[in-house]
């Protein structure tokens, strides 16, 4: 089915504008009849992307309106997938339904979608009439970029990604507080910064003070995040593990395209002090004993993304950290070694913006595949 007509939802939010940014940098609305919906500024003026945005905004809960066209593309939220998905089919529409949500990733009539991982995957979903293609979970998609090599040449018997999540991950707002959990940090010990290093106990205690007091703003971490990490996020699971650790394995496998035969994949996920790039250290455990010279070629050779960074200090604080990536496409992987563990065992640490590669990206890749003109 061509798509020539699109719907588009949820592009107000924080995923929503980084798509449509990439979207305009791109130009994937090109030769496309482009129709922009909202939940709460219906007859409203859309973005400003040409003709189609000069169109007031229609009715995104209007399903007969949904309906006329080839694909709709949401950022939305899982809320309205679940309202509004069931009822257009259930109406018999047949288009393309790309979301960045996770309501329906792991349903048996939907694909993860990560193309430069699992373009083999889509490709088949499409032949055999799959309609439903979904965004990953940000950190798995980085993780998948990031090894690609690896999988790609079935090399990893297990593995274990501990991270340190953005603020992003929680939205908009929690980016927010985290920066202002971070002015008041400053503001209320600016006193004591001139000190010296005889000062520094007095200027600890301050830090202390202020992050247990009831003045930080916490209202969406709940705790402090500034000066401070928090080892949880999402809810828990039975088997001890949180959601987002959880999702590592299972979405992990399933855009693998082997659920059947899954790789162990551990987590512990940790929310730290960033504003929108994903960091991970894996330890992997491979199926024999790979030089590293191999491993690296592998991990650089298997898309334009992921780059590999010399496992020096110079090059590791130059290119490895969220200060570095942020609001970029790159993949940089480094401080790869083998571990004391044994040949077979390997540490890698990765750096990735959550917001593209980690949620928009793969959306408007699926949109270009699913018009056929590649990614
Ligand atoms: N669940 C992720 C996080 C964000 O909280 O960081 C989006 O996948």
């Amino acid at each position: 089915m061509a798509i020539q007509d699109i719907g588009i939802v949820g592009w107000r939010g924080m995923v929503g504008s980084v798509l449509l940014e990439r979207m305009r940098a791109e130009r994937d609305l090109e030769g496309l009849e482009a129709t922009f919906y909202s939940t709460s500024q219906v007859g409203g003026a859309g973005p400003d992307i040409g003709k189609a945005g000069a169109r007031p905004l229609a009715d995104a809960y209007d399903v007969n309106a949904l309906a006329r066209h080839d694909c709709i593309l949401t950022c939305q939220g899982g809320d309205y997938t679940k309202q509004v998905l069931p009822a257009l089919r259930e109406r018999g529409w047949q288009g393309y339904w790309i979301d960045a949500a996770s309501a329906k990733r792991m349903d048996d009539d939907s694909v993860i979608v990560l193309d430069p991982v699992n373009r083999a995957v889509i490709d088949r979903a499409i032949e055999s009439g799959i309609k439903n293609y979904i965004g990953g979970n940000c950190t798995v998609s980085l993780m998948l970029l990031a090894l690609g090599g690896l999988f790609a040449e079935d090399l990893i018997e297990w593995m274990t990604c501990m991270t340190y999540q953005a603020a992003s991950g929680g939205g908009a707002k929690h980016m927010r507080e985290l920066v202002a959990q971070m002015g008041m940090l400053g503001e209320k010990s600016r006193d004591l910064m001139d000190g010296g290093d005889s000062g520094i106990l007095e200027l600890d205690r301050r830090v202390s003070q202020v992050l247990r007091s009831d003045a930080l703003p916490t209202e969406h971490f709940g705790v402090p995040l500034a000066a401070s990490l928090i080892p949880w996020i999402d809810r828990g699971m039975d088997a001890g593990d949180t959601r987002e650790e959880w999702k590592a394995f299972a979405e992990g496998n399933k855009i693998l395209g082997r659920s059947d035969r899954p790789i162990p994949i551990d987590s512990i996920c940790v929310r730290v002090g960033a504003m929108r790039c994903h960091s991970q250290a894996f330890t992997i455990k491979l199926r024999r004993d790979v030089p590293l010279a191999d491993v690296e070629a592998l991990i650089a050779g298997h898309n334009d993304w992921a780059r590999l960074v010399r496992n020096d200090k110079e090059s590791t604080l130059a290119e490895l950290s969220p200060a570095a990536v942020s609001g970029t496409l790159g993949i940089p992987v480094g401080r790869v070694r083998k571990l004391r563990l044994g040949p077979d065992y390997l540490g890698a640490f990765t750096v990735g913006d959550q917001l593209l590669w980690g949620a928009a990206e793969p959306l408007r890749r699926t949109l270009n595949i699913l018009r056929g003109a590649g990614a």
